[in-house]
């Protein structure tokens, strides 16, 4: 079968190596990719959110089947665009249509969503364009920290959580009146704040069917011990030791279950991945966000840790026949440390040539913000330019392989977090005691 994976991220460059080991893929394809894509698929000259230039390839191409990595051309229709199609309709793709990919694409949306079917979240009260006053007295009656959100896709930038009164009504003002996300930021959620380690949490669907892939946790602040901004994902762990039995079990019946038959209650066929952000709350699982795509940098560390044939996994998911799949785990810890742009996540340069060193046993190059200049040199083309991964029987060994790799890149600017996974560290050697 062809395939092609839209997108263009160390996401999409793990799914491509993974996809590539199937005996069940011919010709792999990816739009737009990267360097590291470059070296195992084909490139496409055209972005994920081009529908038209999508389906006319995929129809003069043969693709059997299509990977939407990001979530932006979910929200956007992609499905949608495949569904209304004669002969598009026939293609197995994976990724919800847009009334699914509503459970990412608005927070508001995925709130209701949750309440109405009982799913443990954060408590929240929702405010819209011509509301500041009344979302201003009521950020007054807040105890403590604020969460404000906004309503829709900011860039992984429209979530503000401050202890200050007055730093969360400029928020809110700049939101509301001053259109500083754009239409996304129209509506405002104010939560309540959940305290406790996150945990991300991995479904893939059929619209029935589910299964549950390895959880991950994921390091989201520029700066070590969790200080400084936001960014997309600055290193990824998995297993998680706290997501034992006990407490995935709790996750599935309390969220999973729910979340799914919420979906058919509400009649969306939802083939695909759900990402799951929870906070443990002393043992509770208490869900902060879906996503309606795989976690970036969570799936470099998940997918290598899946044994099962990818394709065939993805195919049971588009044709209804999950339940057909045991999936087959590697009990090794995998730890991916991302190596960024100097500056990041605020203004980068791009363009820095690249010295990277041979990936050796366990150790994988995930390539994300990179491309090949005129002279064929990769070079950096993105805040987030690589994700390293390493694989060990312990996560001390996994982690000393991931930050060996990260060391070992050179270009210009080059920043990572040398603390990925050593809070998971802890949580285990105070488990053994
Ligand atoms: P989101 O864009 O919804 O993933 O939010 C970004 C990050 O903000 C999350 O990964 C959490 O670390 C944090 N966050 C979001 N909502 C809450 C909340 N209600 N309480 C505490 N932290 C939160
Ligand atoms: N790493 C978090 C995300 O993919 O949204």
């Amino acid at each position: 079968m062809n395939i092609l994976i839209l997108g263009s991220g160390g996401r999409e460059h793990t799914f491509a190596w993974k996809i590539a080991q199937s005996n069940q893929c011919e010709n792999l394809y990816v739009a737009p990719g990267n360097a590291g894509t470059a070296q195992i698929a084909t490139n496409l000259p055209f972005g994920y959110n081009d529908f038209e230039k999508i389906g006319n390839f995929v129809l003069e191409n043969e693709i059997g089947m299509v990977v939407v990595g990001p979530e932006e051309p979910l929200v956007k229709g992609v499905v949608d665009y495949f569904k209304a199609d004669k002969k598009l309709r026939r293609i197995r793709i994976i990724g919800p249509d847009s009334n699914g990919a509503q459970l990412e694409g608005s927070k508001d949306f995925s709130k209701d969503f949750m309440l109405k079917y009982g799913i443990p979240t954060a408590a929240s009260q929702t405010f819209v364009k011509g509301q500041l006053d009344k979302a201003n007295a009521y950020l007054e009656t807040v105890k403590g920290t604020f969460v404000l959100k906004a309503d829709g896709l900011a860039a992984g930038k429209g979530v503000i959580i401050t202890d200050e009164l007055a730093e969360a009504k400029n928020s809110m003002r700049e939101m509301l009146e001053e259109s500083k996300f754009g239409e996304a930021g129209n509506k405002v959620l104010v939560e309540e704040f959940l305290k406790g380690i996150e945990l991300s949490v991995f479904v893939l669907s059929d619209g029935k069917n589910y299964v549950i892939l390895p959880e991950a946790k994921d390091y989201k602040r520029i700066g070590e011990g969790d200080t400084g901004l936001n960014t997309g994902g600055m290193g990824a762990v998995s297993p998680v030791p706290f997501a034992d039995e006990a407490f995935m079990k709790k996750v599935e019946e309390l969220v999973v279950k729910p979340t799914l038959a919420g979906l058919q209650a509400e009649k969306i066929h939802y083939v695909g991945f759900i990402f799951i952000g929870l906070m443990n709350d002393n043992g509770e699982p208490k869900v902060i966000e879906y996503n309606v795509r795989m976690g970036d940098p969570e799936t470099e560390v998940v997918l290598p840790r899946i044994k099962t044939d990818l394709v065939r996994l993805l195919k049971a998911a588009a044709d209804g026949k999950l339940d057909k799949i045991t999936l087959k785990i590697n009990p090794k810890s995998a730890v991916t440390s991302v190596v960024v742009a100097g500056g990041y996540p605020e203004d980068y340069k791009k363009g820095a040539k690249m010295t990277i060193p041979e990936s050796g046993n366990d150790t994988l190059i995930f390539h994300a913000g990179t491309t090949n200049n005129e002279n064929g040199d990769i070079v950096t083309n993105g805040g987030r330019v690589m994700a390293l991964t390493g694989m060990a029987r312990s996560t001390a060994a996994a982690i000393r392989k991931s930050q060996s790799l990260a060391r070992k890149i050179k270009y210009s600017g080059k920043y990572y977090r040398k603390d990925i996974g050593q809070d998971i560290l802890k949580i285990l050697s105070s488990d053994s005691n």
